[in-house]
């Protein structure tokens, strides 16, 4: 084992670093356990924004948070979905937050507790460091939050025109669409300051589905929950894409058009080793972010 605990007791559980293949060491990085504030972005993103409720025990009719969209979660933290394959979706996501007065146990608040599961980094194969659980997880439960650096706009194009076909890129870009304000956009990367969900490696058919969770602020929370039933050991992965469309449509998650964007710089969008019967070829990347 190469580290016992890479949140170094940031996290409630231990998360390890292995490598069955080599000797190698992920290169270090600063840990964080939620979003922090990049280069001028306000440290007030955090701040409450929303008003509390005044339960002593959440409950659908009377709770002021679960009233206003209805419950997110089952009695075991799990994400409700409702619809049908191709229509399936889940309400926005606002968790009972510090100004609410009910407890800690209240079943409004799951993102917030952080990791609750036993993860371990390991050495992939073909992508680099992946991360995988030491447990089972059920379908829709909660596995970590993409933390590390929230950024803005402007700051999302400067580093993504400075990759190289070298780094690693774990910057995500976050597109939520809303009938009142458009298109929202949330960016956050990961390759200074992160924590374990920055291992985790795309999949055209993933496991996990990134939620937009909103618990105290407006700035959403990129929270990943199980998509499926995972077994203990089997590599966790996600879409890159950001679309927050809760399960595939069915349609590519390259923007092929983008594609031209790309290669007029002089860059090739990276091959995707997903091995997965539907794979697109590449991994997502967002073309607007190479346009200034
Ligand atoms: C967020 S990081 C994931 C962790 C990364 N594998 C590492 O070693 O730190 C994203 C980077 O991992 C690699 N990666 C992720 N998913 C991949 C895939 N499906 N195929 C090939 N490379 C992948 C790419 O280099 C990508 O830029
Ligand atoms: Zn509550
Ligand atoms: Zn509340
Ligand atoms: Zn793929």
């Amino acid at each position: 084992m190469l580290s016992e605990d890479i949140s170094n007791g940031e996290e409630l559980v231990k998360v390890p670093v292995v490598n069955e293949l080599s000797d190698e060491r992920p290169t270090s990085f600063g840990y964080t356990r939620e979003c922090i504030a990049g280069p001028n972005v306000n440290e007030s993103f955090k701040s409450p924004f929303y008003p509390g409720c005044e339960c002593c025990h959440c409950k659908r009719d009377t709770c002021s948070c679960l009233h206003r969209f209805g419950p997110c979660y089952d009695e075991e933290g799990c994400l409700q979905i409702f619809g049908k394959q191709s229509t399936v979706f889940c309400q926005p996501v606002f968790e009972c937050n510090s100004c609410c007065i009910c407890p800690a146990s209240c079943t409004n608040r799951v993102v917030q507790k952080g990791q609750q599961l036993r993860l371990q980094v390991f050495k992939t194969k073909h992508k680099g460091w992946g991360l995988r659980p030491l447990e089972i997880i059920k379908k829709f439960a909660f596995v970590c939050e993409y933390a590390g650096e929230l950024i803005s706009v402007h700051e999302a194009k400067r580093r993504t025109l400075e990759l190289t076909s070298e780094t690693g890129n774990y910057l995500i870009a976050l597109r939520e669409h809303s009938y009142s304000s458009g298109i929202l956009r949330t960016h956050v990367d990961a390759r200074f300051h992160g924590n374990a969900s920055r291992f985790i490696n795309h999949s055209c058919n993933p496991n996990l589905v990134m939620v937009p969770v909103r618990v105290d602020s407006m700035v959403p929370r990129l929270a990943l929950f199980a998509a499926t039933n995972i077994d203990a050991g089997e590599e966790l992965s996600f879409d890159y894409s950001g679309q927050f469309t809760i399960w595939s449509t069915g349609e590519p998650c390259v923007e092929y058009d983008g594609m031209e964007v790309l290669r007029g710089l002089g860059k090739e969008p990276k091959r995707c080793s997903c091995g997965s019967q539907n794979c697109s070829g590449f991994l997502p990347f967002d073309s607007s972010l190479y346009v200034s």
